[in-house]
């Protein structure tokens, strides 16, 4: 495909590309749309890394996302993988989508539904998301995509039962219900959220964190 014709590392930006997002945080991507054979793509570019030192994590992010989108190709709840631009940019299918909050109130509700069992379907293949937010979830024709898999981690098999994965499961559960609760209004259920409170430990863990926190700020406040 076309993408791969680019030259290493150029920041492709055309004059005609539609900028979805700046990149202005720490190892955040420029977002933007271009045209490949008439049809629309998104390119995620982390090229201001290069010549940086942070051009080996940037690269390795590009990597990432792109392994997770070439494992899940194929499936409608995923954008398609169009290549990788000189190790810091991605090619990824256009989605054509609203955000979530823009979908109407009674298409909300079963698009939830569809979020929830696109997310099981995602942790029974061995992936976590790991940053879902409305910003990361696009409906097209009434069907949720996911998108921005730089966060996602694939467990293999044999690790899936161990704590700390099945807690990136569960928050990312959680998070669909927070998501579904802001936008449609509907609480989670008793069962629900049962099911989605944090176990113990990491309450714990958590509550240290703050009280270390809140030492710290004291002592160099
Ligand atoms: N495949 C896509 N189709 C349509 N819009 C997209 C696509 N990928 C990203 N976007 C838009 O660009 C924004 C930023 O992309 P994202 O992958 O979330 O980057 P970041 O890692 O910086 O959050 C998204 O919130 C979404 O609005
Ligand atoms: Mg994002």
């Amino acid at each position: 495909m076309n993408l791969m014709l680019l030259p290493p590392g150029q920041r492709v930006l055309p004059p005609t590309g539609r900028v979805l997002k700046r990149g202005e945080r720490l190892l955040e991507p420029d977002v933007y749309v271009i045209d490949v054979d008439g049809r629309p793509a998104v390119v995620k570019d982390y090229g201001r890394y290069r010549w940086t030192p942070l051009s080996p994590l940037a690269r390795l992010l590009v990597r990432r996302e792109a392994r997770v989108l070439r494992l899940l190709r194929g499936w409608r709840h995923a954008p398609a993988l169009l290549g990788t631009i000189g190790g810091l940019a991605l090619g990824i299918e256009f989605i054509p989508g609203v955000a979530p909050g823009e979908a109407t109130i009674e298409a909300g509700a079963a698009v939830f539904q569809q979020l929830r069992g696109a997310v099981a379907a995602l942790h029974d293949a061995g992936i976590t998301h790991n940053d879902l937010h409305p910003a990361n979830v696009l409906i097209s024709g009434g069907t949720p995509v996911l998108i921005d898999f730089a966060s996602a981690v694939r467990t293999p098999r044999w690790l899936r039962w161990l704590p700390p994965v099945r807690e990136l499961r569960r928050s990312d559960l959680a998070n669909v219900l927070k998501m579904r609760q802001r936008i449609t209004g509907q609480p989670p259920s008793r069962q629900e959220a049962a099911a989605m409170a944090p176990p113990g430990w990491v309450e714990a863990i958590r509550t240290g964190w703050k009280r270390v926190y809140r030492r710290f700020k004291g002592r160099s406040g």
